[in-house]
């Protein structure tokens, strides 16, 4: 079968940290991949999940299947976090929440889902994006088209050009939008952006997808719900993906979900008898443990204070270091002003490094950074920033 086909590309990023792992270099330092590390390089497993996950091992009776679109009372707590709890979205009963395998499940069953009756679809995303998904909704079938977001000269937004496409957007096709920490950008809408596209999309007729992989990694849980809010405030029919891959560090565990908002209850019961459809034949029904820490940890007051706080920590950690690589950068006289970084939110730093600069790090110097010069801010370490800032002034001389 496979005599006359080529190999596939590596994965932009993923593959990344497959050619990272060969390297024998002592000094390498993994920059693409989007994991948070503390300081020690690491990758923990949060405190209060390695609690719950105590607590679940002594009181776990079955492995028994779960539900289609799994437990109800993961979806309760996806929810709770997702719209806050006293959201009128929950009190009206018009979202249907399932439990999907990370994020890049709930986008995938999200964008099946939708295949599946707006058969002539295109899904717009922004320029730039994350890297897989045009490659999720192609999958599924979607053409994709590009709407402006990222302005290259000023390092912010090109919102007027953005509104702009937003409104010539046929009716029905998908807008997928980053709900916070925009990636590989780090630049963000603000509440009176989210309100204005949510305007738009009520008047025109289009279907908001949000990706929510990084709630709390902005400005916070309860803030970063700001597009959530927009779009609930219109009473229109969207998509949310959420994943707790980041914000749980539940990484391997592929812990997310797709919700799905409609602008009634009735048809929120026909969404969910969709999504479970949708599901049943993709992967049966979701894995249970990586849900079961999250519901955990969100049902019990002491836990979840306790994973707020690490939460927080692993913030401050990636801010501290935005602001010694911007430092580090300036004080080894480079002529590049990369103090725009310091305002980008999120795990990343879109560098502004060009690929041929990001292919001779990763030569020369072991540095991997992703193509396009998206940096992970949480692989800096106080060990490593000298040699990377070191590196980088020395690749931008060459
Ligand atoms: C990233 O953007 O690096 C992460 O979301 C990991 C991935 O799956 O690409």
């Amino acid at each position: 079968m496979w005599k006359s086909i080529a190999a596939a590309p590596a994965d932009s990023i993923l593959g990344l940290t497959e050619a990272f792992k060969t390297d024998t270099n002592p000094d390498k330092v993994n920059l693409g991949m989007g994991v948070y590390m503390n300081d020690a390089g690491i990758t923990p497993v949060l405190a209060c999940v390695k609690k719950a996950e105590q607590m679940l091992l002594g009181s776990e009776t079955t492995k028994s299947y779960l539900p289609i679109s799994g437990d109800p009372a993961y979806a309760a707590c996806v929810q709770d976090l997702v719209f806050g709890p006293d959201s009128e979205v929950i009190a009206t009963q018009r979202a249907a929440t399932a439990h999907a395998p990370g994020g890049t499940g709930a986008l995938r069953i999200g964008a099946e889902l939708i295949k599946s009756f707006q058969t002539q679809a295109s899904v717009w995303v922004s320029t730039p994006t994350w890297a897989n998904h045009k490659g999720i909704f192609k999958a599924a079938g979607f053409t994709i088209k590009d709407y402006p977001y990222y302005n290259q000269m000023t390092h912010g937004l090109h919102f007027e050009d953005m509104l702009e496409t937003l409104r010539q957007v046929p009716a029905g096709d998908v807008v997928l939008l980053h709900a916070c920490c925009h990636n590989p950008s780090g630049v963000d809408l603000y509440p009176e952006h989210w309100a204005q596209i949510g305007a738009i999309a009520k008047e025109v007729g289009w279907i908001p997808f949000l990706d929510f992989a990084y709630q709390g990694f902005g400005t916070g849980v309860e803030e970063d719900r700001g597009a959530v809010e927009a779009f609930a405030a219109v009473q229109i029919d969207f998509f949310v993906a959420s994943s707790y891959s980041k914000n749980f560090g539940l990484y391997n565990e592929r812990t997310g979900a797709i919700t799905v908002v409609s602008p009634s209850e009735q048809e929120s019961v026909v969404a969910m008898s969709h999504l479970k459809a949708t599901v049943r034949v993709c992967y049966s029904n979701p894995p249970a443990h990586g849900g079961l820490v999250t519901k955990t940890i969100l049902s019990d007051p002491e836990l979840t204070t306790s994973w707020r706080t690490e939460l927080a920590e692993m913030c401050n950690r990636i801010v501290t270091m935005r602001n010694a690589f911007v430092d580090g950068l300036a004080a080894r006289g480079v002529d590049q002003d990369f103090s725009f970084i310091k305002d980008q939110r999120g795990m990343f730093s879109f560098s502004g490094l060009q690929d041929d600069a990001v292919a001779w790090l990763q030569k020369n110097k072991s540095i991997y950074i992703v193509g396009g010069g998206r940096i992970n801010l949480a692989g800096l370490t106080s060990k490593n920033i000298d040699y990377v800032c070191d590196s980088i002034a020395e690749a931008l001389r060459n």
